[in-house]
């Protein structure tokens, strides 16, 4: 019989997997082994702490062999397990939305400041270029009265955000408009009192600095805003102008690469910039803007 230093154990799978990965040059070696095998198994991760010695089952161990294959070929870990966690909620992913960033919760943290100072309710949100919906369905999480159109060019997207809003509960708050941009919603629409985005913002001109595995599986009208990289942000300030509400608030997140640009736009525009945030890394990211009361 085999030794059971010999046998896959949990432990063991996970050292010899995170070696891999860092070997392939992935980032987060320890993370996305962690997030693999627990998927596998239908365990929290930190479970798998308290399961060190286990030899999971020939099936676990198959799906888990083919899901490290992935990975080790680029693919991103949240679309192997379809789900990916964001401002502590799960939201199902497929390669039709971008994956939801910690750095736009920033824009979630900004909208939720926003709203304790209006009191005027329902609260009425625009969520510009909404993807998985993790922006829209966070906010309305979190705030009691309010309502919000969350739209996206991609119909395929929006699917995505349509189930994220079945699951998370959230229908009651949130509409789904495929379109572009503000044009998206029902003529004679009312103003309203934020319109959040994350748009696409990578210029084609720094498309050597995105990585390969971005590149390769996001989707490409999640990631690109023109050849500057702010065609579709100077469009999503200018229809939001007339949209707003006075004293209302845009608030949307950029690249530090074309911080300063975006700075100019809204500086061209009637709003006024109310705030720039920084990421938790640093970098300046988050732009808010208000229309004058
Ligand atoms: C950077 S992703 C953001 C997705 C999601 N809000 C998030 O933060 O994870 C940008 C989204 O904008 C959508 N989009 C791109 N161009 C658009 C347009 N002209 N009008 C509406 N949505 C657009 C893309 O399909 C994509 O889902």
């Amino acid at each position: 019989m085999a030794e059971a230093t010999d046998q896959w154990t949990i432990k063991r799978l996970l050292e010899w997997t995170t070696d891999h990965f860092n070997k392939v040059g992935s980032e987060n070696a320890r993370l996305d082994a962690e997030v693999l095998l627990a998927e596998a198994l239908q365990c929290d991760r930190i479970m798998l702490y308290t399961r060190f010695e286990e030899v999971p089952s020939g099936e676990s161990l198959t799906k888990y062999r083919a899901w490290v294959k992935r990975r080790i070929a680029g693919e991103p870990v949240a679309y192997i397990v379809g789900h990916k966690e964001f401002y502590s909620l799960n939201f199902v992913v497929n390669a039709n939305v971008l994956i939801p960033r910690p750095e736009t919760e920033h824009v979630v943290v900004e909208a939720l400041e926003a709203a304790k100072e209006i009191n005027d309710r329902p609260l009425r949100i625009i969520d510009v270029g909404t993807g998985s919906g993790c922006v829209a369905i966070s906010l309305a999480k979190h705030i009691d009265q309010c309502k919000i159109a969350a739209i996206d060019i991609s119909s395929d997207a929006i699917a995505v955000a349509g189930e994220n809003i079945q699951t998370l509960a959230v229908a009651d708050k949130v509409k789904c408009f495929t379109g572009d941009l503000l044009q998206a919603l029902p003529d004679g629409s009312q103003p309203v009192h934020l319109i959040v985005s994350n748009p696409p913002y990578i210029g084609r001109f720094e498309t050597e600095t995105v990585e390969d595995s971005v590149l390769k599986y996001e989707p490409e009208q999640a990631l690109f805003g023109g050849e500057k990289g702010t065609e579709i942000i100077q469009r999503l300030v200018t229809e939001s102008e007339p949209m707003l509400l006075p004293g209302g608030r845009l608030i949307f997140e950029t690249s530090p690469s074309v911080f300063d640009d975006c700075l100019q736009i809204v500086e061209n525009s009637s709003l006024e910039l109310e705030k720039s945030v920084k990421d938790y890394a640093g970098l300046r990211r988050v732009i808010v803007a208000k229309k004058s009361p």
